[in-house]
């Protein structure tokens, strides 16, 4: 099996959850790649216009098995840098998908639920297809039990 993760992160939060799921699946035998996604120039987080963000390169993903996609919300939408990405890069053609979201707010239903129904959305215009979905709610106590979760789920999928 063969994964690519590509992960849209400003301040860390879904990157270290990413690192963790890189680390879990190397250490079971699945082979994988981490990518940034990073607009030139860096990112300006006042720019909320998905048009108006460009990017250097885009990974082809056909040859994997699964892609993972991570983003951070923004105003109960998933990162415009994530969406940009997505409408500006080819056919997903071949893989399967797990797709997750973080964001500030204890609750799913504070950006995260919103978040993740429109990354499934804008995945599948694409053609790909979505196999799991998971929102990590940063300030919910429960935070540490959420991640472990989706690492332990997502480690049987890709199995
Ligand atoms: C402009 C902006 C808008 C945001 N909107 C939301 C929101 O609607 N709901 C929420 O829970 N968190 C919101 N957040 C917080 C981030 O989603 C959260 O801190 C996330 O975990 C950051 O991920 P990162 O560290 O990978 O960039 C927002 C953050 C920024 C900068």
């Amino acid at each position: 099996m063969k994964s690519a993760m590509l992960i849209h992160s400003l301040t860390g939060n879904t990157l270290s959850v990413a690192d963790r799921l890189l680390e879990s699946f190397r250490h079971n035998g699945v082979e994988t790649e981490l990518i940034r996604i990073e607009p030139i120039g860096g990112e300006d987080r006042n720019e909320t216009n998905p048009g108006k963000i460009r990017f250097q390169t885009y990974k082809n993903v056909d040859d994997y098995d699964y892609v993972i996609l991570g983003c951070p919300v923004r105003g109960f939408s998933m990162s415009p840098v994530l969406k940009s990405y997505l409408s500006s890069s080819g056919e997903m053609n071949n893989p399967k998908v797990l797709i997750f979201v973080t964001h500030f707010f204890p609750f799913s239903f504070m950006g995260g639920r919103s978040a993740i129904n429109q990354l499934k959305k804008e995945v599948e215009k694409k053609g790909g297809s979505v196999v799991d979905r998971a929102v990590i709610d940063w300030k919910n106590p429960a935070r540490e039990e959420q991640i472990e979760r989706l690492i332990k789920k997502w480690n049987r999928t890709v199995k």
